[in-house]
């Protein structure tokens, strides 16, 4: 599953000591492990093999230069959303070519931006959005390719915030107006529509919504072709799974059995942007106990990482394993489930010191006993931790490793109380 193991006690990654890590650049401090990334990329890219896909890893997960370098010399393309993740690709010498840019809001500036780099698909939201990327590709007479983002009203069974396949959310236009859209542009100049994209939602633990979408699509595809308009690749996005508690979700390779017999013989280019099944467990996020107390029945263990590092909890009531780098040989856990309950552990809830109730990182769970300046890991760290992290109470953002050829290498710097204003005194 991903390379944080402890040995005689203690957490190692890709056997570096992470209390040594956590010693040299402080906490709270994210590590990433490379062979963990290497190896979640290799199993995603073989599963879908067959099919010969282009896989675009989404760079909202997790946006490190020092990652994407990685990704990119394992063969990944990208997955981008916006000016500055357009930016950070074109850093690392991205080719164009596959580089696709989603998302419901493009602006003018940053869709000139993408034109100006040569991109390789624009999944496109709406219709205002279509007219708009003519328009602005007329001005430098150019032709852009589309994937029309098509929402299929699939269930996804996930989180109501992280839903996106169903009628009714913003993203994604309804199949019948995807036709009417398909038909209106099939002779532009400018635009041509030549795929359809779909995200159903993040995570979808199953491959069943994606069984249903992509049916659906096919038979969309297939009422587009026609009308004499042909559709020659696929997007089937992100969203698959990763094990935040273990047993969760579906390996690689079991999505694609379900889903490469729905595609072998369509002649289709075919498109993924997976994010935390690569990124989710090739990071933990280190964090030191400031203060233990107790509140009416309540134990609290107060550390030095918060929603700023860390806002799944917070957000989604998400679940993220936690417990102490040093664990002795008593402690070393058996899983990473909730239910840890053994003799000597107790009950507590893991927070941060940032001023909300909603700053937890964990509830309810069966800890070993913590005392001050005990080193915490708080696992699956490596998607939507740092990509989301906040300055909120004017706290510096925290450090990034990455372990790599047994040592750990700094990849983004802690930032500093000058960087907490320098934006400000610019002005
Ligand atoms: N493609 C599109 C169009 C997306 O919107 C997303 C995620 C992905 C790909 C990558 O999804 P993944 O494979 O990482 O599940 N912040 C949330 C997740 C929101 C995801 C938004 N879109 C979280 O922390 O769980």
């Amino acid at each position: 599953m991903d390379h944080f193991v402890y040995k005689s006690g203690q957490l190692q990654a890709e056997g570096v000591r992470v209390e040594e890590l956590a010693e040299k650049f402080g906490t709270p401090l994210y590590v990433y492990s490379r062979q963990t990334f290497v190896d979640h990329f290799r199993r995603f890219q073989a599963a879908f093999a067959e099919l010969n896909p282009c896989v675009c890893f989404s760079v909202k997960s997790c946006q490190n230069l020092a990652v994407l370098r990685l990704l990119h010399a394992e063969g990944a393309s990208f997955d981008v959303v916006s000016g500055g993740e357009l930016r950070r690709v074109r850093e690392i010498g991205a080719p164009p070519e596959s580089v696709v840019f989603a998302g419901v809001g493009k602006t003018n500036a940053e869709i000139r931006d993408a034109l100006e780099f040569g991109i390789g698909w624009f999944n496109v939201e709406s219709v205002e959005e279509l007219e708009n990327i003519a328009r602005l590709t007329g001005e430098v007479n150019r032709m852009a390719r589309v994937a029309l983002r098509v929402n299929p009203d699939v269930d996804p069974h996930t989180h109501e915030y992280t839903t996106t396949g169903k009628r009714g959310t913003k993203f994604g236009i309804d199949f019948d107006a995807s036709r009417r859209a398909s038909r209106a542009f099939a002779n532009d100049r400018n635009i041509c529509i030549a795929g359809l994209h779909l995200h159903l939602g993040s995570p979808v633990n199953s491959a069943g919504p994606y069984v249903e979408a992509i049916e659906k699509t096919l038979r969309l595809i297939d009422e587009i072709r026609r009308d004499g308009i042909t559709i020659t690749a696929i997007n089937l996005g992100g969203g698959f799974g990763a094990h935040y508690q273990g047993g969760e979700a579906p390996s690689a390779a079991s999505y694609a059995d379900q889903i490469v017999p729905l595609l072998r013989d369509r002649g289709l280019e075919v498109l993924f942007e997976p994010g935390r099944s690569i990124a989710a467990n090739a990071g933990v996020l280190l964090t030191r106990v400031l203060y233990t107390k107790r509140s009416g029945a309540r134990k609290y263990v107060i550390v030095d990482a918060a929603i700023t590092e860390l806002i799944r909890p917070a957000l989604y009531g998400a679940y993220h394993f936690v417990w102490p780098v040093a664990a002795g040989e008593v402690f070393v856990p058996a899983h990473r489930g909730a239910d840890l309950r053994m003799a000597g552990t107790e009950l507590v809830d893991v927070v941060g010191p940032v001023c909300e109730s909603g700053d937890f990182l964990a509830k309810e769970r069966w800890m070993p006993p913590l005392k001050r300046g005990d080193l915490v890991c708080i696992y699956s760290a490596g998607a939507y931790g740092m990509t989301m992290s906040s300055q909120y109470n004017s706290r510096p953002r925290a450090p990034e490793v990455l372990v790599e050829n047994d040592r750990g290498r700094l990849i983004r710097r802690r930032e500093t109380y000058n960087d907490l204003v320098a934006a400000e005194r610019e002005i």
